[in-house]
């Protein structure tokens, strides 16, 4: 940060109270205006909405209330242009404003913190960034969506070994398996609009914590600012952070179906499996082996899965038997709350961008298929409605299965005759359930992995972004 010399007067707004000035390192401890001046935006906001409401009330007049409204305006721009000095001698984001007000317009810049303390100010400022920070998360979950579902609908009908154990359970389509993804987005989307609902309201007029004597009008604060309504409880609006927990939780379930995914794609373009490249933009050599080309991305979201996942646990830890109201412990809010969203909102952006550079190789996928008896779900299926009770019908299928392997073939590479050695009920009929693309086209139902059942799921999807 750019540091002002220490003030030549180092009074401090609280300082009339004590009789030596805090000590150099006390004075960094505490400080974070380090981190908070990035809420500089929504504290500007939020002291404007405040002092028009005073001008309202008559609890300022419309002179003071014109000479804030210029300075804050200066104060914005000057921040805009980088040429705003921050000090920390003036502590955070809110004293560094308020300071520079009263520099720019006297006496006025004085009065805009009536009936107003640092603890609701904090409070709303968070809660607007908040807000700010979900709107721009949701329009790149979105965009991480479009791409999947793009991807999804060229390959609604492209055959993938679908795992359990990580060995070959079932065929499925690729587009299929990457609408599970996106289910897990949309509900990721649907946590953050909660967590959005319950963070929009207004905790301005609780003052420190117990409120104020002047006039104030809340409600008329909370529909300038866009909150839906004001904190009902004074002690609870300015120490309440739930709404940073709900957050980083949702956050961290992002990160989870991001690290679940990443996994997946590492695996897909290991050689040894070979079902898609990634675009070399989102890949690095070795700087030894000639031949490499790593997955660096998706291992890094990976790895950034644990950093989100402390911040969970750091905030969960920082309010647990927090007393109320306003504790110094809150300031710890930020730095978690701060790097959750960077790391998200990048991560989703470098995502969507990586989904489209996906290289599908269908002919790896289906000769994976090939290998691994992915149809004999089918066949027992096929013997059940026969009549055969399920029971038997799998231990048939499992007698054919290891005559296949002992053979080094698939069961639609068994002859008819030798199939019918493990059940006489097995007719010609029985190859159209042991290809992929009747296995696929079977399982025709909603949620199932039919390409029609597919290419509607996706259209259910795009319709509700
Ligand atoms: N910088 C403080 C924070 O982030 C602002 C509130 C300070 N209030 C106080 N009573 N010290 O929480």
């Amino acid at each position: 940060m750019s540091d002002r010399p220490a003030d030549a007067s180092p009074a401090k707004v609280w300082s009339g109270r004590f009789s030596e000035p805090v000590a150099d390192l006390v004075k960094r401890y505490t400080a974070s205006v380090f981190f908070d001046r990035r809420m500089a935006a929504q504290d500007i906001r939020g002291s404007l909405a405040h002092a028009r409401m005073l001008a309202r009330q008559g609890i300022i007049s419309a002179e003071d209330l014109a000479a804030i409204e210029r300075g804050l305006a200066e104060i914005a721009a000057e921040i805009e242009r980088g040429e705003f000095v921050w000090n920390l001698d003036d502590e955070d984001v809110h004293l560094n404003i308020e300071k520079r007000l009263t520099a720019l317009i006297g006496d006025a810049g004085k009065r805009l913190h009536t009936g107003r303390s640092r603890n609701d100010q904090v409070a709303t400022d968070i809660r607007l960034w908040l807000r700010d920070t979900i709107d721009m998360l949701d329009t790149r979950l979105v965009a991480l969506m479009r791409a999947l579902l793009d991807v999804a609908e060229a390959h609604a009908a492209t055959p993938l070994p679908g795992f359990t154990h990580l060995q070959v359970a079932q065929p499925v389509t690729f587009g299929h398996h990457l609408m599970a993804y996106v289910e897990m987005f949309a509900r990721d989307r649907a946590r953050f609009a909660d967590c959005r609902r319950r963070a929009n309201q207004l905790p301005l007029g609780a003052a420190a914590l117990a409120g104020t004597t002047f006039p104030i009008d809340r409600e008329s604060v909370a529909r300038e600012l866009g909150f839906d309504g004001v904190c009902a409880n004074s002690l609870d609006a300015v120490s309440d952070r739930d709404f940073a927990i709900e957050f980083t939780a949702a956050a961290a379930l992002t990160m989870v179906h991001v690290s679940r995914f990443s996994e997946e794609l590492i695996l897909w373009m290991s050689p040894r499996v070979g079902f898609i490249d990634l675009a070399d933009r989102f890949c690095t050599g070795s700087s030894i082996m000639p031949q490499k080309k790593n997955p660096d991305v998706p291992e890094l979201a990976r790895g950034k899965s644990g950093r989100v996942f402390g911040h969970l646990m750091g905030l969960l830890t920082l309010m647990k038997a927090q007393p109320l109201a306003y504790n110094k412990d809150n300031q710890e809010d930020k730095e978690p709350l701060f790097d959750t969203a960077d790391t998200l909102l990048d991560t989703l952006t470098i995502f969507a961008d990586l989904v489209t550079g996906i290289r599908v190789k269908p002919e790896a996928m289906a000769a994976a298929l090939r290998q691994g008896f992915a149809t004999a779900t089918d066949l027992a299926d096929y013997l059940v409605k026969k009549g055969l009770p399920f029971r038997d019908a799998h231990e048939a299928v499992a007698r054919a299965v290891r005559a296949a392997e002992a053979r080094g073939c698939d069961l639609a590479d068994l002859p008819l005759a030798e199939l019918r050695t493990f059940s006489p009920l097995i007719g010609e009929d029985v190859f159209d359930v042991l290809t992929v693309a009747g296995s696929l086209a079977a399982r025709n139902h909603p949620g199932g992995t039919a390409p029609e059942q597919v290419r509607a799921a996706i259209l259910r999807m795009r319709d509700t972004l």
